[in-house]
């Protein structure tokens, strides 16, 4: 069984099909129409809703932390122990909330359709917010699209929610929510099944790997933003499911002196703060990964578990010298990434083993790391080309060259030759002219409709040169690279 608040309400299911997205739980099963499905892919954010969880901080105070969310790829299961809202709770004692009400003042809907997404996610960011910000205004609502209104009045619903914001119905029963999601808080392996369909909620490591070990068949569910796609896009069935979101230990981020270690079930909104300290072209690069709706959802372990060759973290980790722990029963090992990734969508991943964390080493002096990605779109795009390029500088002379590259292979990959042309140079024009050069032994791109394969190379190439001018010029500051 599993158990949510539908709002305030208590659900409790068990005979689900797993494969029951939230949009057709809401819209089919408890007749709540208001959220639309648009794309069924992530892209237009007509089914957003949002997700409050129970969250300690650091100082002990309990308190309800609510995220946007695409609902159209959000299976069920990952509900467990949540509280979900949808479009329908905004409205209390038949008056429209501030953030509706903001939407109708600024004029910020014509058909409608895309409306409820767009309130939910100015929901979301009235929450998140202490005052109107004009740059976490554009994040919450990158992932919305609208066809008729423009963007214009909708966000100066933003601006208007954000402003003077009021105590709503939902800060005042908040007590009484915590109080409910701690009685439902998950105890044992939650489980969702229909016939042969599972989806297993285990709680601990131990108890993931032992379920992977009985269903080593089994699909592994974190933010499913990936896996949801091959039942909403594809019409698959998945018929056995382990969703790792539940696993506390996998959602922890631990500094050492050395090294950050990430839960390969963090939530890639949660990696921005740590990567971001650490690394800000990283920070950078994630604020340009799909939108907040999937950041919020999608993990870390998941952008390196689906293996595939334009991924965004991959080709910055692997420049990083990042590693993985991966965990079978019992036993660990840790691996370099670049390691993992044998060749398109073939990894080193072994049966019922799973990746536990990531293993980032934290940033060293004369350590110049930078990260591109170009893509069609500055917001919600997957790369054509992303570019990691990590050398160390000491007394003008390249002593490491760690360089990785996504989209230019069938997997993220290192440059080998580019690297060994650096190493032990001095970090001038002519060196950088010549490992520009030997980007095209490393690699021999595919065309697709993102770019062709000499627009990508020509790209790695000038994005190295771009590298190149940047540190020699640090105050130039171009590095979120759009092409359209
Ligand atoms: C609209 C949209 C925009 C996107 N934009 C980007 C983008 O800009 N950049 C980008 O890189 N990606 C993008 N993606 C892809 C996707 O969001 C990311 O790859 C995300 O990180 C996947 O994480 P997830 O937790 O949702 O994975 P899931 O969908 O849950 O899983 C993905 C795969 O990894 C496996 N897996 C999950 N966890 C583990 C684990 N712990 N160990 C082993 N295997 C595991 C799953 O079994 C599955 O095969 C986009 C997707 C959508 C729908
Ligand atoms: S229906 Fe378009 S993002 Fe979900
Ligand atoms: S109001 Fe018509 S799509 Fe936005």
């Amino acid at each position: 069984m599993i158990q949510f608040l539908l709002n305030q309400e208590l659900r409790s299911e068990h005979a689900l099909d797993p494969n029951l997205t939230v949009l057709n739980y809401l819209r089919e099963h408890v007749g709540k129409s208001g959220t639309k499905e648009g794309c069924a892919s992530g892209d237009c954010g007509a089914c957003t809703v949002v997700v409050g969880e129970l969250q300690t901080d650091d100082d002990g105070r309990e308190h309800i932390r609510y995220r946007s969310l695409n609902s159209c790829l959000t299976f069920v299961s990952s509900l467990h122990g949540k509280q979900l809202i949808s479009v329908e709770d905004l409205k209390h004692k038949g008056e429209l909330h501030s953030v509706q009400k903001a939407m109708v003042e600024c004029h910020g809907s014509q058909c409608g359709f895309c409306t409820p997404g767009f309130v939910m996610s100015l929901f979301a960011l009235q929450k998140n917010s202490d005052a109107p910000d004009h740059a976490k205004a554009h994040e919450a609502l990158a992932g919305n699209l609208c066809r008729c209104t423009g963007y214009r009045p909708i966000l100066a619903a933003a601006e208007q929610s954000c402003c003077a914001k009021q105590p709503d119905q939902f800060d005042a029963r908040e007590a009484e929510t915590i109080a409910r999601l701690k009685a439902i808080a998950p105890t044992s392996i939650g489980e969702l099944n229909s016939g042969d369909k599972r989806c297993l909620v285990p709680l601990t490591v131990a108890d993931l790997a032992d379920l992977y070990d009985a269903y080593p068949q089994a699909r592994l569910l974190a933010g499913g933003t990936d896996l949801a796609l091959e039942v909403t896009q594809f019409y698959r069935t998945l018929p056995v499911m382990i969703y790792v979101g539940n696993v506390a230990e996998m959602k922890r981020i631990e500094h050492f002196e050395d090294r950050i270690e990430i839960g390969a079930a963090t939530a890639l909104s949660d990696c921005y703060e740590a990567l971001n300290a650490e690394y800000p072209d990283f920070g950078e690069l994630l604020h340009r990964f799909a939108s907040l709706q999937i950041r919020n959802q999608g993990t870390l372990g998941g952008n390196i578990g689906n293996a595939s060759p334009i991924g965004d973290s991959p080709p910055l980790l692997i420049a990083l010298g990042a590693q993985i722990v991966l965990c079978k029963g019992e036993t660990r090992r840790t691996l370099a990434l670049e390691d993992y990734f044998i060749d398109y969508r073939v990894t080193a991943r072994q049966e019922s083993e799973f990746i536990e964390k990531i293993i980032v080493p934290r940033a060293m002096a004369e350590q110049r790391f930078r990260a591109y990605k170009v893509s069609k779109r500055l917001d919600d795009d997957i790369s054509a080309v992303c570019a990691a390029f990590n050398l160390r500088v000491e007394n003008g002379v390249i002593t490491d060259a760690r360089v990785a590259f996504g989209g230019m292979a069938a997997i993220p990959k290192r440059a080998a030759h580019c690297e060994a042309v650096l190493l032990g140079q001095p970090f001038n024009n002519a060196v950088v002219e010549r490992a520009c050069t030997a980007l095209g032994e490393d690699f021999t791109p595919l065309s697709d409709f993102r770019a062709s394969k000499e627009y990508r190379l020509l790209s790695a190439q000038n994005l190295l040169r771009k590298y190149f001018i940047e540190l020699q010029t640090p105050h130039i500051e171009t590095r979120v690279t759009a092409y359209v």
